[in-house]
């Protein structure tokens, strides 16, 4: 049977572990994030892959985001079903079954996709015209990350060309995702690094409108960079999707958003006074980017197992936790903690006031 807690229950009545949404803080990191957008000529187009969840996804667009980024064809199949209209799939859409699943998509939502090779500019255009769709293209260009993209505005130029020919296909513009400096600590360093980022999509924008195609669009940017990607040309619209959520590694880089993300967890034993054990583990606080941050005592993560965190208190007479006890966590990593879970606990003060499934979690394909 389905766990059902009740609406307006106190947080310490709920089972644990549970994933819990800070509502007021999440409200004001949208409210942040919105109102830095209201006066820029780029737009916001959040990416869902951090929250996998419409409701979300619903309070992002009511704040004036112009559409949604997704990374996986599911997971926008899951943003279509809850009436999002307007999506990016900011990733190469590849092999027949995976097309075949974008075309059906296309021809329920305004769909753009990213390409960088023109083996797939023309599988993709095949798929549409045979299902006459359209599919909007934007090239990728590698800015610096070295994962997919192509690597000068010359190669950008002859792929842009090609979707500028293809049947069922439009060529909207370009992604630059400069993903290798979103967690960059130094804010001059971030800022640097993102100007030449900048620089190349640039480049690459003036050689192919040079040829009379038109690049009405240039997508990126992560909550590490919003604020400079988003009031540098050329970009047009920004990817920003941690911002919701935070976490104990990106609060560090971006400390105007909060953390509204929280594991709340029990004790579970404390076998000898150094050590603390809780019920929350691997499949709850995935540790990719570190240690999740233990909540108001002086103990540090020792170790995490599947069902199990170990702290360690180097003085353990300051604290006083004992078996039943509650403890809370921000994860290291919110988006990989997120597509763990069935369900987001939003509380407000300390009350349970709503449940939000996370209706893409698991969405890999
Ligand atoms: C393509 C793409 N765009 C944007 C983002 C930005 O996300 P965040 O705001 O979490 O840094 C990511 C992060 O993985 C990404 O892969």
């Amino acid at each position: 049977m389905l766990y059902e807690p009740k609406i307006g229950m106190s947080i310490d009545e709920l089972d644990t572990p549970a994933l819990l949404l800070d509502l007021d803080a999440f409200e004001r990191n949208i409210d942040t994030m919105a109102a830095f957008f209201a006066d820029k000529a780029a737009v916001l187009r959040p990416h869902s892959k951090t929250h996998k969840c419409p409701e979300v996804a619903r309070r992002q667009l009511a704040a004036g985001a112009l559409g949604i980024t997704c990374a996986k064809v599911s997971e926008a199949e899951v943003m279509a079903d809850a009436g999002v209209s307007d999506i990016l799939i900011a990733n190469q859409i590849v092999g027949a079954i995976k097309i075949d699943r974008l075309t059906d998509l296309a021809a329920r939502c305004d769909l753009m996709v990213a390409v960088d090779n023109p083996g797939n500019v023309q599988d993709l255009s095949a798929a549409c015209l045979a299902k006459g769709v359209t599919l909007g293209i934007l090239v990728e260009v590698d800015t610096g990350m070295q994962r997919c993209g192509v690597r000068s505005a010359e190669d950008a130029l002859a792929l842009a060309r090609l979707v500028a020919q293809a049947p069922g296909l439009e060529f909207k513009g370009l992604q630059g995702y400069e993903g290798h400096l979103v967690h960059t600590l130094d804010p001059d360093e971030r800022a640097a690094g993102v100007r030449q980022a900048l620089g190349l999509l640039k480049a690459t924008k003036a050689l192919i409108e040079m040829h009379d195609i038109p690049v009405p669009t240039i997508s990126g940017g992560g909550t590490g960079t919003y604020d400079l990607s988003g009031t540098l040309p050329p970009m047009t619209e920004i990817q920003a999707g941690s911002y919701v959520f935070m976490d104990a590694k990106y609060v560090q880089v971006r400390p105007e958003f909060e953390n509204s993300l929280i594991v709340l967890s029990t004790v579970l034993s404390r076998p000898v006074p150094e050590r603390i054990v809780t019920d929350a583990g691997l499949k709850v606080m995935p540790p990719d980017f570190g240690w999740p941050k233990l909540l108001g005592y002086a103990a540090e993560i020792a170790g995490l197992s599947e069902e199990h965190a170990k702290q360690v208190a180097p003085e353990p007479a300051s604290v006083p936790l004992q078996p039943g006890d509650r403890v809370q966590f921000i994860p290291s990593h919110c988006c990989t903690a997120v597509n763990l879970q069935d369900r987001l606990y939003v509380v407000r003060e300390r009350v349970l006031v709503d449940i939000w499934p996370i209706a893409a979690r698991g969405c890999a394909q």
